[in-house]
């Protein structure tokens, strides 16, 4: 089994550089599962019912959220209805949405879970106690199972990855929008890499452009952020896996979109 999974898709230039650049990876990889976050795909921030679909329609299996999971009213019906997109778990119960979900393809069945950090970041729970629960509910439901851990604090995404070796396919981290090097199986088999990066600008400041990020650093006035345009890059892990559910491998993918 191989699974793509592509980091924080931001605004239109990062959906754009998915659509440019997931046909080549599909060619060169042949991924069996292509998992998106696409907390970032509308505008920079959040989601909406119009983005999702694109990214679906570009052949996504699932979607991943964060915390800009609720930036738009306009898509939480839309996150009730839709199995496909989910947000982290580990939010209010009874919010909209849900926190994982099976996908199948030619008969394996991936299990998706999205939990949020605590640290620096908001939760109703801790995305330790939810895992297991989560885990628990997919014991006899999926073949393979993929953790996006989106949090901000480095030591709460590689204790999630040891709390999980060996009981998931992949635990991958994202929210930073910054790669990290640390790519690896750990030894139980569960492939782990603290963050996965972003798509979108290379050349801003975690995908706002940089004047704008600079100028409110600076000033700490209340600068108005805008998408960044410039040196667009997909950052991307591919995971490979026995019909055992453990990983083999983990590759990671920076591609510059021209
Ligand atoms: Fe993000
Ligand atoms: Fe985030």
């Amino acid at each position: 089994m191989k699974l793509l999974f592509v980091a924080d898709v931001v605004g239109g230039l990062g959906r754009r550089t998915l659509a440019s650049l997931l046909p080549v990876l599909r060619e060169r990889h042949e991924p069996d599962f292509v998992v998106v976050n696409g907390e970032n795909a509308a505008g920079g921030v959040g989601i909406t019912r119009k983005t999702a679909t694109e990214i679906l329609d570009l052949g996504a299996d699932a979607i991943t959220l964060g915390n800009h999971a609720y930036r738009h009213r306009e898509v939480y019906g839309y996150l009730d209805t839709e199995e496909r997109i989910i947000r982290p778990a580990n939010y209010p119960k009874g919010s909209p949405g849900r926190g994982h979900t099976v996908v199948e393809r030619d008969g394996v069945r991936l299990g998706v879970v999205n939990l949020s950090g605590m640290l620096f970041v908001q939760a109703a729970r801790s995305p330790f106690a939810e895992a297991d629960a989560i885990l628990a509910d997919l014991r006899d439901r999926a073949d393979h199972v993929l953790v996006d851990m989106h949090a901000e604090a480095t030591s709460e995404k590689v204790a999630l990855g040891w709390h999980l070796d060996g009981r998931v396919t992949a635990c991958v981290g994202t929210h930073t929008h910054v790669p990290t090097a640390d790519f690896r199986v750990l030894p139980g088999g569960t492939a782990y890499i603290t963050d996965v990066g972003m798509t979108g600008a290379r050349g801003g400041v975690i995908g706002v452009k940089r004047e704008q990020a600079i100028e409110r650093f600076r000033t700490m006035t209340n600068v108005k952020f805008e998408t960044s345009d410039e040196d667009p890059w997909l950052n991307a892990v591919l995971v490979e896996a026995g019909e055992d559910g453990r990983a083999v491998s983990i590759e990671q993918l920076l591609l510059p979109a021209s």
